[in-house]
């Protein structure tokens, strides 16, 4: 097993209020470019060729990775001209891929944190015989994903994608965003149109009676497609609950960049990350939140599970929880934003303006 290709075509509009022009797969995460992580971890389970299927912003990829060779890998870049959906981005790349046809190729999701056992995925797949297998996870509210439901030997007997109505949601089994295609099924896949291999690929492949295994694994998962999960898979990921052996430094509490400033009786607590350059001011406590490059972190402000974009500034004082500054936004002193909250890039939001609690 030596091939993959990652999707990272999405253009991750949920994450657009923090970033105007960071695509989702390069907004640090734990330090480096989310991608890092799954390059990494590819890597580290014998992956040596990725192919990276770009649509969206897809300049800003090889700049910063180049041929892949820092990370032990030969990365190769692929870049559509109209977005090919899921399928067509896997069908676009194909000519790059060195495998025979009988060949297992690894197709990843590019937004996806999790401590799969990839080699465990690419053993099932050869054991099972299968034509395609499929990473799959259990989750409390499927809605929002692919529903797999298997047979009591693995064997996918359907395939739902983001179900509609209540009977739709027959499992709590959904598609992880991890596949191992047999090269020649990726050849099947119609070129020069958008292709959806969820909606399109997967339910044809099952009508024609190929052979789609799944392998559920409890380990950690996490799709990073909002703010808020981005948050949690960064902290996760400096926890070590998220294991990457990309995280710049040890797993622990907080994970304090060079160049940052961070004052000494500052509380940095739960996987906060503090970006290179950025502050934290005097007895301010920051929990379970990223504070990306350049960011100012106010005497006595409290931040938890929040973003925090480039270059914001959050005043003094200022509480914030579950919210999400994006780049160079200013949130003045004594401020309150709870619950979702997003500020949109270079916003200012002036002292003492907006608060949740009842007065005192
Ligand atoms: N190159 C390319 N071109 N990549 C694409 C395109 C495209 O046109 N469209 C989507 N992608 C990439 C995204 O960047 C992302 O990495 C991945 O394909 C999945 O797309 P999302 O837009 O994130 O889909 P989703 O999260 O709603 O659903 C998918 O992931 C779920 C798990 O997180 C589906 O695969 C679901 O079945 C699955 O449960
Ligand atoms: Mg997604």
């Amino acid at each position: 097993m030596t091939e993959a290709i990652l999707l990272v075509g999405g253009k991750g509009t949920r994450l657009r209020p923090l970033t105007v022009h960071t695509p989702k797969p390069m907004v640090p995460a734990a330090g480096v470019p989310f991608l890092t992580h799954q390059l990494a971890r590819a890597r580290a389970a014998g992956v040596e060729h990725v192919v990276l299927a770009t649509s969206y912003l897809a300049e800003v990829f090889e700049p910063y990775f180049g041929d892949g060779s820092a990370l032990g890998l030969h990365l190769e870049y692929v870049t559509e001209v109209e977005p090919l959906g899921t399928g067509g981005a896997i069908r676009n790349v194909a000519s790059r891929l060195h495998s025979a046809p009988g060949d297992p190729v690894l197709i990843f999701n590019g937004d996806i944190l999790t401590g799969l056992d990839i080699r465990a995925l690419v053993d099932t797949h050869r054991t099972s015989g299968a034509d395609v297998s499929l990473h799959l996870s259990r989750v409390e509210d499927p809605r929002a994903f692919g529903l797999v439901p298997t047979d009591d030997t693995g064997r996918v007997t359907a395939f739902l994608e983001k179900p509609q109505t209540p009977e739709e949601i027959v499992t709590d089994q959904i598609n992880a965003g991890a596949y191992v295609f047999n090269r020649s099924v990726i050849d099947t896949i119609p070129t020069g149109r958008p292709v959806s291999v969820e909606r399109e690929t997967f339910p044809g492949l099952l009508a024609d009676g190929a052979h789609l295994q799944g392998m559920v694994d409890s380990t950690y998962w996490l799709d990073l497609g909002t703010p808020q999960a981005f948050v949690r898979g960064s902290a996760d990921l400096v926890l070590g609950r998220a294991p990457s052996p990309a995280v710049p430094g040890r797993c622990g509490d907080r994970l304090v960049l060079e160049g940052a400033d961070v004052a000494p009786d500052a509380k940095l607590t739960g996987g906060t990350v503090v970006g290179p350059t950025a502050t934290i001011g005097a007895g301010a406590r920051v929990d379970g939140s990223t504070v990306l490059d350049g960011a100012v972190i106010e005497a006595g402000a409290q931040v938890r599970d929040s973003l925090i974009g480039a270059g914001a500034r959050i005043g003094a004082r200022t509480v914030l929880d579950g919210a999400v500054i994006g780049d160079g936004a200013v949130v003045g002193p004594d401020n309150e934003l709870r619950d979702g909250i997003r500020i949109w890039c270079g916003a200012d939001i002036p002292a003492g303006s907006v608060r949740f609690s009842s007065d005192q």
